[in-house]
């Protein structure tokens, strides 16, 4: 349990936070398509070479979550992406749930499959370097949802998963996301997202998990993308501390947030009011998707001679959020130090 904590503390070094690099070949077509790129194993592979290849990267980030496909991959000079990074500093991950699937009488709710074989796949990633792994349920913020039921099933789920990482040497990321579309109060989100953790940690506990081993990817307490009086920074930083202070336990090294649809200045700017309040018991983190990655995907539109001005704007959102890590990040950094 030693090295599990050790890997859990490097993922949240100071200044430091994740690359989610793990979207299913479903998602990656979307981004892609946005684009105007087409979806195939070698574009996807390009682009995924492009961020892990980035320069100086490894200032900003600790660790980088892959996919099934992606593992596998190699680097245009033959290199697996695995050992690419960790020649970096960058500590490989993998996704390894299966998606979030209709819950049987459930209307509109998921539950997050993918535990039957599950200890064999973590044996074989590790072999194939993955030191941590990552599971994501998701909830709905609707009157009647998230259900006691859904809430309960994917806290079961998050921690049998969590027992066979520990079980495997592989830290668990656990990732209840609480989504944050639709026109809900940020006080409407932080109940949903407070019953969501409480029921996660009693699970977690009574499976036997070691927190020190673990790191909790959640979503930040937001008013709905689409309500019409949103919270701002300050009280957006404000509800989210004080639901996790009184739902996860200090023993938890690191809370590494999601992104979820922010813009991604405001991922940052929100990141960078949580740390500015602190010191808090746990390290305060990204693990971000789309908050790092858009600009690069834009600049890049899948053409070689844009590779160079796609990884600029990758290494400029990791330095930014690098900023938020200790509350040193100001609005003002994004004109200065914006790539060229
Ligand atoms: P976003 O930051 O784009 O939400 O992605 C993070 C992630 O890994 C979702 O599972």
């Amino acid at each position: 349990m030693q090295d599990l904590a050790e890997t859990a503390k490097a993922l949240v070094a100071e200044g430091k936070g994740i690359l989610a690099a793990d979207e299913s070949t479903g998602t990656i077509k979307k981004r892609l398509d946005s684009i105007g790129v087409e979806s195939t194993e070698d574009t996807r592979r390009a682009y995924r070479e492009l961020l892990f290849t980035t320069e100086g990267a490894e200032e900003y980030i600790s660790g980088v979550i892959l996919y099934d496909e992606t593992i596998r991959q190699s680097a245009a000079d033959g290199t697996p992406f695995p050992k690419l990074l960790e020649s970096k500093g960058i500590i490989p991950g993998i996704k390894v749930d299966q998606g979030a699937k209709p819950l049987a009488l459930a209307e509109g709710e998921t539950i997050t499959e993918g535990l039957d074989g599950l200890r064999e796949r973590l044996a074989e990633y590790r072999e194939l370097g993955a030191r941590f792994a990552k599971w994501r349920a998701t909830y709905s913020i609707e009157p009647d949802k998230p259900s006691e039921y859904c809430v309960w099933t994917n806290a079961h789920a998050l921690a049998r998963y969590a027992a066979l990482c520990q079980e495997a040497g592989i830290v668990p990321i656990v990732e209840p996301e609480v989504l944050q579309d639709g026109t809900h109060t940020i006080e409407q989100s932080r109940k949903a997202t407070g019953r969501v953790l409480q029921a996660l940690y009693t699970e977690l506990h009574d499976q036997r998990i070691d927190f020190t081993g673990t790191l909790l990817k959640p979503n930040m307490v937001l008013s709905g993308y689409e309500a019409s009086d949103r919270a701002g920074v300050d009280e957006v930083a404000e509800t989210t501390l004080e639901c996790f202070y009184k739902h996860v336990p200090a023993a938890v090294p690191g809370i590494v947030f999601l992104s979820g649809g922010q813009t991604d200045e405001d991922a940052t700017a929100h990141l960078n009011a949580m740390n500015a309040r602190g010191p808090h018991p746990w390290q305060l983190s990204f693990s971000y998707g789309r908050a790092l990655q858009a600009p690069a995907l834009k600049a890049w539109e899948g053409k070689p001679e844009n590779v160079e001005a796609a990884q600029r704007a990758y290494y400029h959102r990791a330095k930014m959020n690098g900023a938020a890590r200790t509350g040193m990040y100001a609005p003002e950094m994004e004109r200065e130090a914006a790539p060229v």
